[in-house]
């Protein structure tokens, strides 16, 4: 049987990998979520039918009560919301690391010597990182859902608090380790635990909302390292693997988008960055001056003249929901013979891959859904940037104006096109809150409107 189950495992660890490797691209990305159900079927049946398992009952009970609130969560949330609903599940991996690692300590052990050391280490680390991941979680979750400010806490010397407790948490592990078993362990068990989630709160409080998203992909790679150890702790290899997976994609995933924000991947691991962006706008040194606006029919005419366009989606496209007049507008000028393309920032949106979702379920073809690097030096040669509810993604001051709190951050230079217009409601700033200058560029026009009506009264206005 024993056999059985490290063959299931490793079918279900290649499932994982296979999964991986297929949602690393729109067109395989459903396939790879097939992989990734498989592999998870694969392995609670080989987790339940291993010898150690025998409370069927409990662990029916458990999995239909969760499944009934997977479903239902899973079928209410917007996709704007998605990176609570990821927030608050990496919550419960690190809950159930911590309930695990107390678990594994207060089961009476038979372990000696080094066997005793390795498992106390595991139980330490597997409890410090899920607590870390736990409230550091829940403090995402409610600056996200915006139940707390998302402006970053910043405390006085609050690096030589963070670095004072992991200090003591080491110290702590060491004499924790030293003693075995029993007497004092659980008092220092308590504290360290204590300790790491007051850890995972100051760390993430820390943050400006601006880098919230990195933040959830750290903890999701926190989350990850966390069901790795204990996956030692319990001797089981598929935890392990799965861990690792989820942890190294997690840490590859922050440093893309660190990338995308222009943001060092250290300093987001140290906490306490991104503490000069957040919400606070520049409004005293903000561009000033009179933007100039189109109407709907003025812009159905600049398109029908242009022969090449890239369409810059944002949030609020995601807010309209106009995605499907989006994809209707993009096939109307494809069919008169324009070159319509589409430019993805890293950081578009809420939530990675955002504006890629939303496309391909308005079935735009894929071949035209552009990366930034893919086409951000063909602007100059564009006739018409159009930007649908994009702000932040496209703000000049990131790479004009150095004092800026986004500076240095790339972004499309949608204002190098011969005409750039810029599809929102207002003249309000984006999740950055910082003030942006396109809307006052000498070849940028406004169009204010919901995004969804605006695009559809463009539709009305084009010839057929
Ligand atoms: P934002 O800078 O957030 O700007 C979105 C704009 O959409 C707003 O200025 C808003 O202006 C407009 N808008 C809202 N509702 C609209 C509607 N119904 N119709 C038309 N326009 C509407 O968007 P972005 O350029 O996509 O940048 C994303 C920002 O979010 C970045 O700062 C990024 O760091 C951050 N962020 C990203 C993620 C990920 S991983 N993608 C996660 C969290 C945060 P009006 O109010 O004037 O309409």
């Amino acid at each position: 049987m024993t056999g059985m189950i490290t063959m299931a495992y490793l079918l279900a660890a290649i499932m994982f990998i296979l999964s991986l490797s297929g949602l690393s691209s729109q067109e395989t990305a459903k396939r790879g979520n097939y992989y990734g159900i498989a592999g998870m079927t694969i392995a609670i049946v080989a987790t339940i039918a291993s010898s150690m398992v025998h409370a069927y009952g409990l662990i029916a009970l458990a999995m239909g009560i969760g499944a009934v609130i997977g479903l239902f969560l899973a079928k209410r949330v917007e996709m704007t919301s998605m990176p609570e609903l990821v927030a608050m599940l990496h919550s419960f991996v690190g809950l159930a690391a911590v309930l695990i690692g107390w678990g594994g300590y207060l089961e009476a052990s038979a372990l000696m010597g080094t066997e005793l050391v390795i498992h106390n280490i595991e139980i330490y680390l597997g409890i410090f990182i899920g607590a870390v991941t736990l409230s550091g979680s829940l403090v995402a979750f409610a600056k996200l859902k915006g139940l707390v400010s998302g402006s970053p806490l910043t405390l006085p010397g609050r690096h030589w608090m963070n670095g004072a407790a992991i200090l003591i948490s080491v110290i702590l592990l060491v004499m924790f380790v030293k003693a075995g078993h029993g007497g004092s362990t659980a008092t220092m068990l308590m504290i360290m635990t204590l300790i790491s989630l007051a850890l995972g709160v100051h760390l993430v409080a820390a943050i400006g909302g601006a880098d919230m998203p990195v933040v959830v992909s750290m903890l999701n790679s926190y989350s990850g390292w966390a069901a790795a150890a204990t996956g030692f702790m319990l001797g089981n290899d598929l935890l392990i693997v799965t861990g690792a997976l989820v942890g190294s994609s997690g840490a590859i995933l922050s440093l893309i988008m660190c990338r995308g924000m222009n943001r060092s991947f250290i300093s987001v691991i140290m906490g306490g960055f991104g503490t000069d962006s957040g919400a606070v706008a520049d409004s005293d040194d903000g561009p000033q001056g009179d933007p100039l606006f189109l109407s709907h029919q003025e812009v159905a005419e600049e398109l029908e003249d242009a022969d090449s366009i890239i369409i810059v989606p944002g949030y609020g496209m995601a807010v309209a929901h106009a995605q499907q007049a989006v994809s209707e507008l993009t096939e109307t000028l494809r069919k008169k013979g324009k070159t319509v393309r589409f430019g993805i920032h890293p950081v578009a949106g809420r939530l990675p891959g955002h504006m890629n979702v939303l496309l391909a379920e308005a079935n735009v073809p894929y071949d035209i859904v552009l990366e930034m690097d893919e086409l951000n030096d063909d602007f100059p040669t564009t006739d018409m940037a159009l930007v649908i509810g994009a702000n932040d993604t496209v703000n000049p001051d990131a790479v004009e104006k150095p004092s800026s709190p986004i500076a240095g951050m790339p972004v499309l230079e949608v204002w190098k096109a011969k005409r750039c217009v810029v599809m929102k409601r207002s003249m309000a700033s984006g999740y950055a809150g910082v003030a942006n200058p396109l809307f006052f560029k000498e070849n940028s026009r406004m169009l204010f409107g919901d995004a969804k009506d605006s695009v559809q009264e463009i539709l009305k206005n084009l010839p057929k």
